[in-house]
This record gives C-alpha cells, sequence and structure tokens, in this order.
C-alpha cells in the first residue's frame, strides 16, 4: 500500500490515498481495534464492518457534543480498551472530531486513525488533529490537538453521499484553490461535480492534493506564520448565516467566500470576483442571498476573530492568494450594505 507521510512537530500520521477499507487490517490488528462509525455509514456499507469490534453512534452535528464523547467512554469501558487499543472512527466530520477527541481522552490517549467517508472529511476535517465538540451554541468549544496515526482514503465509500454533502465538500476545494493554489482553481474550472464523481483517478488525485494543501496550512502554522487563518476563508459570514438560516455549511461558505470576495475589491483591488462565482455556481453552490445583515453582523459581533471594534478578515489579493485584513464594523456594515 503506498504511503504519504505528514510530519508535525508532535507526531506524523501515515496517509494511503489509494486505499481499499479491506487494507485496514494491515494497519490496525482487528483483535485490539475498536471501530467508531454512525448509523448511515453503517447502514449503508454494513458489510465492510463484518470481522471488526464496532459501535454505531445516532448521526448527525446535534451529536458532536459531550453526551456522545460519556456514551462511548463507557462502551469502551465495557469493551474493555485499554493503552493498547486502536480506535478506528470511519464517517464524516462528526466522527472524526468526535473518535479523535475520545482518543485524546480515554486513559489519557489511545491510538487513532480515520477512514474518511465525506468528501469534506477526506480534504479537510480528517486532517489536522483538531478535534472537538459543540457546546451550546458554540462549535467545537471543547476539544483537543493531536495528530491521528493514519488516515485510509477508500474513495469507493463515497458512491452512497448525497449530493449536498458532494457539494460540501466542493466548497471546502474551491476554498483551497482561491487561497491557496491557482493552478487547481483553474483545474475545476475545466471540470465538474458529474465528471469527478465519475472519475476515479481525476477524484483521488484531487483529494490527496486538497489533503496536502491543508497539511502544508496545518503544518507552517506549527511555525506560528498565522497561516491557519486562511483556513477561515468564506467562513466569518459563513457562519453567521449558517446559523440564522436552513443552509448547508457549503452553501453558507459559498455565500461567504463572495461576501468576502466583494470586500476583497475594496481592500485589496481582487478583480476576480466573478471568476469566483463562476466555479461556485459550477458545482451547484449559491452565491447570491438576500439576508439580514444587521442580524449577521451581530453574530459576527461575537467571532472569535474580533479585535474589539474590528475583525480578522481573510481576503484575496488574487485567485491563489490570500491575506488577513482587520475591518472595523463600521466599515463592514458600509461595505456590505453596498452589496445587498
Ligand atoms: N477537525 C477539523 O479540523 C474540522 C474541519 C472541518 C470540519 N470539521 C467538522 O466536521 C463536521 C462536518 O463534517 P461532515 O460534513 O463530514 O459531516 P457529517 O459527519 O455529519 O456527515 C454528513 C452526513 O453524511 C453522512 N455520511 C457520511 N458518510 C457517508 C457516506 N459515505 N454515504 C452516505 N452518507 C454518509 C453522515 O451520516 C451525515 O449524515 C462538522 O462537525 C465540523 O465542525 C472539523
Ligand atoms: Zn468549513
Amino acid at each position: 500500500m503506498k504511503k504519504t507521510r505528514f510530519l508535525f512537530s508532535s507526531g506524523s500520521t501515515d496517509c494511503y490515498f489509494n486505499g481499499a477499507f479491506t487494507q485496514l487490517k494491515r494497519i490496525a490488528d482487528p483483535a485490539n481495534t475498536i471501530v467508531v462509525t454512525d448509523q448511515n455509514v453503517y447502514r449503508h456499507h454494513r458489510s465492510i464492518f463484518a470481522g471488526w469490534n464496532t459501535i454505531v453512534l445516532r448521526a448527525g452535528e446535534e451529536y458532536k457534543v459531550q453526551a456522545t464523547v460519556d456514551a462511548l467512554i463507557e462502551q469502551l469501558v465495557s469493551l474493555k480498551a485499554d493503552r493498547t487499543t486502536t480506535l478506528v472512527g470511519v464517517g464524516g466530520g462528526v466522527i472524526t472530531d468526535l473518535v479523535g477527541y475520545t482518543a485524546a481522552i480515554y486513559m489519557r490517549g489511545l491510538r487513532v486513525g480515520f477512514v474518511p467517508t465525506t468528501l469534506l472529511a477526506m480534504v479537510d476535517a480528517a486532517i489536522g488533529g483538531k478535534n472537538g465538540v459543540d457546546v451550546g451554541v458554540y462549535k467545537n468549544l471543547a476539544g483537543t490537538i493531536r495528530q491521528p496515526a493514519f488516515l485510509l482514503y477508500d474513495i469507493s465509500l463515497l458512491s452512497t453521499l448525497p449530493t449536498v454533502e458532494w457539494q460540501n465538500g466542493f466548497a471546502e476545494i474551491i476554498k483551497h484553490a482561491a487561497i491557496l493554489d491557482a493552478s487547481l482553481f483553474g483545474t475545476l474550472e475545466k471540470r465538474s461535480l458529474p465528471f469527478y464523481q465519475k472519475d476515479r483517478a481525476a477524484l483521488t488525485a484531487l483529494i490527496a492534493r486538497n489533503a496536502r494543501l491543508k497539511y502544508k496550512v496545518v503544518r507552517s502554522d506549527e511555525q506560528e506564520t498565522g497561516n491557519r487563518k486562511w483556513l477561515n476563508f468564506g467562513h466569518t459570514m459563513g457562519h453567521a448565516l449558517e446559523n440564522q438560516y436552513q443552509l448547508s455549511h457549503g452553501q453558507a461558505i459559498s455565500l461567504g467566500m463572495m461576501t468576502a470576495a466583494a470586500l476583497s475589491y475594496h481592500y485589496q483591488g481582487f478583480t476576480e470576483s466573478a471568476r469566483l462565482e463562476e466555479l461556485l455556481a459550477l458545482y451547484g453552490l449559491p452565491t447570491r442571498a438576500h439576508y439580514n445583515l444587521k442580524k449577521a453582523l451581530s453574530v459576527l459581533r461575537m467571532d472569535k476573530k474580533r479585535q474589539a471594534d474590528r475583525i480578522l478578515y481573510v481576503l484575496l489579493q488574487k485567485i491563489g492568494k490570500a491575506t488577513v485584513h482587520p475591518i472595523r464594523f463600521g466599515q463592514l456594515e458600509k461595505q456590505l450594505g453596498k452589496q445587498l
């Protein structure tokens, strides 16, 4: 099995980009491994779990909470998990977050690996070692930073993924291209969602490229360059809209990227908003919406990236080049008011 090693100051992650679930037994001993998945993944792919000790959790962001971690820990105790046990999270970002966090705290740390089963988890959530749970309205408030021992990619698991989940993944992929990789942006412009759903080799290459992009940003931030903030491109306004309206994460950050692109024109002379808009639309993502600006701004005022009366906004200088720019709330209201 071909292996790519991601090195971090606190450990390393072995990535098997062209893998298959059946190869899991080569990296985790079935006799001493507990696999954790969610009900949807289990329902669609029941047969792959044969021969593995498997815990099935309820699916959905509302279960990414401490109570689920507590219940999972109790199940680990009854299965007699000890410090030699490997935990493997098989699922989307909710599962990788829950399992990564639980593995970090159970007996002060078990070996953990992930088999990401959503496009978003493959290119984003499974990478970087930040894992945690939501507390009330606060997303990912409690958690740990600890790198998984391995990531096993089996893209055949994506065959059952609903379209909206594909779009959520592509929103993060377009984000990566916009902030870091102009050539990837150009490639995406020439292709489409149905193309990637059909072409295994192209999809595998796309996923590996995006996993590397996220890894590089996370790794460079260990050296405190602050680049990890770039990954928030589109997420400032995106989160404000996601909370207020019934939007998927991908739809919300798509709108957030368009807002950031307009601000980028004003503050950075960014001239490629139309290109970004066309690419998002090509992958089925929304680019224009009427929303309550006052309400959105009141959510932004509580944002973690706020500094007194300013917010640190991730903007684009050009496609493939991000920058962080402080914007005063008064200015933000004026600029965004013009767009609506
Ligand atoms: N730790 C990080 O750095 C990081 C980064 C980004 C996102 N996240 C977290 O990831 C979560 C979002 O991840 P997600 O979008 O994967 O959500 P998710 O785990 O909720 O998965 C989305 C839906 O798809 C279902 N599903 C998963 N795999 C499937 C498959 N192969 N076939 C059919 N259905 C399948 C799930 O059951 C769920 O209903 C959020 O909680 C977010 O905070 C974490
Ligand atoms: Zn996101």
